[in-house]
C-alpha cells in the first residue's frame, strides 16, 4: 500500500496527576512517548478522572493536572505533532466508560491486581469507580480506536481487558473497536523502587528515598542512588533475581547512556558500589536538567499550557463523539 493511502497507526496514552512523575514514569511511559509522534498520530492525555479513585485534595488535583500537562510538554510532547488533553475534559470518555461497564464481568474486574492493591492499600475506600477503573481506562483506549498503548508493564493486565472487552462487544453487535496492543519496552518497563528493589518504584509510596522524582534537583538525586538498596558482594553484575537493587540501577544507567549491559559490567569492574551508584545518580540527574528547565519554562506561562489543553480537548473531542455515536447507536440507544 502506498504511504499516502495507509493510515498512520494510532497511540494513545495516558498518566494520572496524583502527584509529580517518578523516575519509573519517565522511563517506562513518557520517555517513549516523545519519540513516537514521528511515526504515529499520537494522543495524550492526563487521566484525572481515574486520580478520583483514590481521595484527592481539590486543589492539588488541579494543580497536579496543568503540571503534569507542563511536564509532558517538557519531556518533548510536541502540541503541534499530537493531540495533548485532559481526561476529564472529553465527557465522551465517561459516556463510552459506562457502555463498556456494561460489557465487563464481575469476574474479570475482579482479578484486577490493582484493584486488589488499591483496595488493600485503602480499606476505608474500596469505590465502585476503583473497581471499574479499568472499564473506564478501555473507554480512554477504545473511544480512538487506538493501535498501540506504550505503557510500563504493570498496565498490561488492564490493556489485556480492554481488548476482551472490544472483542466482547464486536461480537456482540459488529466490528467496532481496533483491539489494541501494548507497546512496551525491553528495558525499563518496570523500574523498581529504590528502597525496596522487589517492588514497583511509586509514586504514592511513603518513603520519599524510594522514588527519584521528575522535579528533584540534582543533591536529591545523588542522594537517593547513594541510598539505594543493593547487596553485599560489591559486584556489579545484571541478576533480576539475585541482586534486583544492582540490576534496577543498571537498567537506569543503561536508559540513560545509551550502554549495553555488558559495557556497563565491564566499565565498573572492581569498582564496587560507591562509584556506580554516583554514576548512575550523575547520568540521571543530567538527564533531568533539561526537561526540569523547559519544564519551569512552560509552567510559569500557564495561558500557554491552557492553550495547548483547550487545542487538545477540542481535537479529541472531535476524535471520541463521532465513536460514542456510533456506539449509541449500536447498542440501541434511540436517536432523535
Ligand atoms: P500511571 O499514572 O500509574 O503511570 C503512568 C505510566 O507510567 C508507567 N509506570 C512505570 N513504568 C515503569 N516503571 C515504573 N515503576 C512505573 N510506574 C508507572 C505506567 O505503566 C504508565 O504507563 N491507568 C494508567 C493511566 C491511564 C492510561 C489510560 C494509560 C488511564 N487511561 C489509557 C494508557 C491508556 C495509570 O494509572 O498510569
Amino acid at each position: 500500500m502506498n504511504q499516502q493511502t495507509e493510515r498512520r497507526k494510532r497511540i494513545l496514552s495516558g498518566i494520572q496527576p496524583t502527584g509529580t512523575f517518578t523516575l519509573g514514569n519517565y522511563i517506562g511511559a513518557v520517555r517513549n512517548w516523545a519519540k513516537l509522534q514521528d511515526e504515529f498520530e499520537c494522543l495524550y492525555m492526563v487521566a484525572d478522572l481515574h486520580a478520583l479513585t483514590v481521595r484527592q485534595v481539590p486543589a492539588e488535583l488541579r494543580a497536579h493536572t496543568r503540571e503534569a500537562a507542563a511536564m509532558l510538554l517538557a519531556a518533548g510532547i510536541d502540541p503541534a505533532q499530537s493531540i495533548l488533553f485532559v481526561q476529564s475534559h472529553v465527557p465522551a470518555h465517561t459516556q463510552l466508560n459506562w457502555i463498556l461497564c456494561c460489557n465487563s464481568q464481575f469476574g474479570e474486574l475482579s482479578r484486577m491486581t490493582q484493584f486488589k492493591d488499591k483496595s488493600a492499600k485503602h480499606p476505608d475506600n474500596v469505590n465502585g469507580g476503583l473497581f471499574t477503573y479499568p472499564a473506564l481506562m478501555a473507554a480512554d483506549i477504545l473511544i480512538y480506536n487506538a493501535d498501540l498503548v506504550p505503557v510500563g508493564q504493570d498496565q498490561t493486565q488492564h490493556l489485556e481487558l480492554a481488548r476482551n472487552v472490544a472483542q466482547r462487544f464486536n461480537n456482540a453487535y459488529s466490528p467496532t473497536f481496533t483491539l489494541p496492543e501494548g507497546y512496551i519496552t525491553k528495558a525499563g518497563a518496570k523500574i523498581m523502587s529504590l528502597a525496596d528493589p522487589t517492588r514497583k518504584m511509586s509514586k504514592s509510596d511513603t518513603n520519599v528515598n524510594s522514588f527519584v522524582l521528575m522535579t528533584d534537583d540534582k543533591d536529591a538525586i545523588l542522594r537517593k542512588f547513594k541510598r539505594a538498596v543493593t547487596d553485599s558482594d560489591g559486584i556489579v553484575r545484571y541478576d533480576v533475581a539475585e541482586k534486583p537493587g544492582v540490576s534496577n540501577l543498571i537498567t537506569i544507567y543503561s536508559v540513560f547512556t545509551g550502554k549495553t549491559v555488558a559495557e556497563i559490567e565491564q566499565e565498573f569492574a572492581g569498582r564496587g558500589y560507591g562509584d556506580f551508584k554516583t554514576a548512575v545518580g550523575e547520568a540521571v540527574a543530567d538527564a533531568l536538567a533539561p526537561i526540569q528547565g523547559e519544564y519551569s519554562r512552560i509552567l510559569a506561562d500557564k495561558a500557554y499550557v491552557d492553550k495547548v489543553l483547550t487545542e487538545g480537548a477540542a481535537a479529541a473531542c472531535r476524535i471520541a463523539d463521532r465513536t460514542v455515536q456510533k456506539v449509541y447507536k449500536k447498542v440501541g440507544l434511540l436517536q432523535l
